[in-house]
């Protein structure tokens, strides 16, 4: 059951905006928005709808359920799944008309038995692996598999809808996978063509290329983080996003101890003179990282402070100092930092991770609560 102290806030106005932001960057390239894992944690068909409402005209997930839960939400638009594992539902993607990412040449036969059994032509994208040693067909596998997908094509069970690949390090600006990855796409995109494959989009840009490599946005730009305001490369000038997700909590209770008191499980903070401690009612059970013990940022009554002692599963505790809290005091651990709030990006560089992480991670227990449009 979710817990009602406290919430995720998502401001749908802001992934709208901020989609659009990205539109404009992209000059000519459609965009797909990003909505797997439930959205990045925001809520997967409120994220989307949102991204629509932004000028977004495909969505992509990683999964066929995912894609599936979309379409039976109501969503017409193209929609991509690009994880493919054995067993996954192709029939019944290909019977909802979600376009499929094929990593591995076995998937054309795949594929093409699922059309044969729904009666209607799939629609798939081959991903080339250009360099990310991720999914995507290698160099190797790359030309049989555009040859079977021609056949199948050519045999009405397959429509070749797109060709796409992914990047590695396109958050490190200046890298030089980044050059390698750019040819590659170039190379499978010449031997799609000659084995006379004519796919609708080309695809490559995720968050950090759609902001700046502006040669990589072909058709299609595919953001995620950046749709959720989040930026994929931490201090990037003008980037003209802001994030949806605040994530704030009641506080539960303040209590004052004396000096030299041990705080929470294993005494890891010690008072070190008499103090006002405020408990926050979210722990590791809501997806706050045990990592952030002593050291995760939040704001409770207007000031900055810091986790005091461990983040246990449903709680932790802070230092208030001599603070006192006026009434129905409440604790915002991240959010677009108007207030003086931190954000994912300071609790993904106090924890060592991205604010991908910190976002996503915040589990069912934490009600997401929506504002604005649409
Ligand atoms: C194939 C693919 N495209 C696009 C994205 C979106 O990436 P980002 O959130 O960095 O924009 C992802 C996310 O991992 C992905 O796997």
């Amino acid at each position: 059951m979710p817990s009602s102290f406290a919430e995720a806030r998502v401001d749908l106005g802001a992934i709208s905006e901020n989609i659009a932001a990205l539109a404009r960057r992209a000059r000519g390239a459609a965009v797909m928005g990003v909505v797997k894992a439930d959205g990045y944690g925001h809520g997967m068909l409120p994220a989307a709808r949102a991204m629509l409402a932004g000028g977004a005209e495909w969505l992509g997930t990683a999964f066929i359920e995912e894609a599936l839960e979309l379409r039976e939400a109501g969503f017409t638009c193209p929609v991509v799944a690009w994880i493919l594992p054995p067993r996954a539902p192709l029939a019944a993607a290909v019977a909802a008309d979600v376009d499929l990412g094929v990593s591995a040449p076995g998937l054309i036969a795949d594929i093409a038995a699922a059309a044969r059994e729904t009666g209607r032509p799939a629609r798939v994208h081959l991903k080339a692996d250009t360099g990310l040693n991720r999914g995507g067909l290698t160099a190797e596998q790359w030309p049989e598999t555009v040859a079977a997908a021609a056949r199948a094509e050519a045999a009405g069970l397959v429509r070749v809808a797109g060709v796409f690949s992914h990047f590695a390090c396109a958050d490190e600006p200046g890298h030089p996978s980044i050059a390698a990855q750019i040819s590659a796409f170039h190379e499978a995109l010449e031997i799609a063509e000659k084995a006379g494959l004519d796919p609708e989009v080309r695809h490559l840009a995720n968050s950090a290329a759609t902001l700046t490599l502006p040669e990589t946005h072909f058709d299609l730009v595919r953001p995620g983080i950046a749709g959720y305001g989040l930026s994929p490369i931490p201090g990037l000038a003008d980037t003209g996003l802001r994030p949806a997700m605040t994530l704030r909590a009641a506080v539960a209770l303040v209590k004052r101890v004396p000096a030299g008191s041990g705080v929470s499980y294993g005494h890891r903070y010690t008072t070190d003179r008499p103090a006002n401690l405020a408990l926050v009612p979210l722990g590791y059970g809501d997806g706050i990282p045990r990592a952030a013990t002593n050291t995760g940022p939040l704001l409770i009554g207007g000031r900055r402070r810091t986790v005091s002692g461990t983040v246990c599963m449903d709680q932790f505790m802070v230092d208030l100092g001599d603070d006192t809290l006026g009434d129905e005091p409440e604790a915002v651990l991240f959010g677009p930092g108007d207030h003086g709030e931190p954000t994912a990006q300071d609790w993904a560089e106090v924890l060592g991770t991205i604010p991908y992480e910190i976002v996503t991670r915040i589990s069912p227990r934490v009600p997401r609560v929506y504002d604005g449009a649409p």
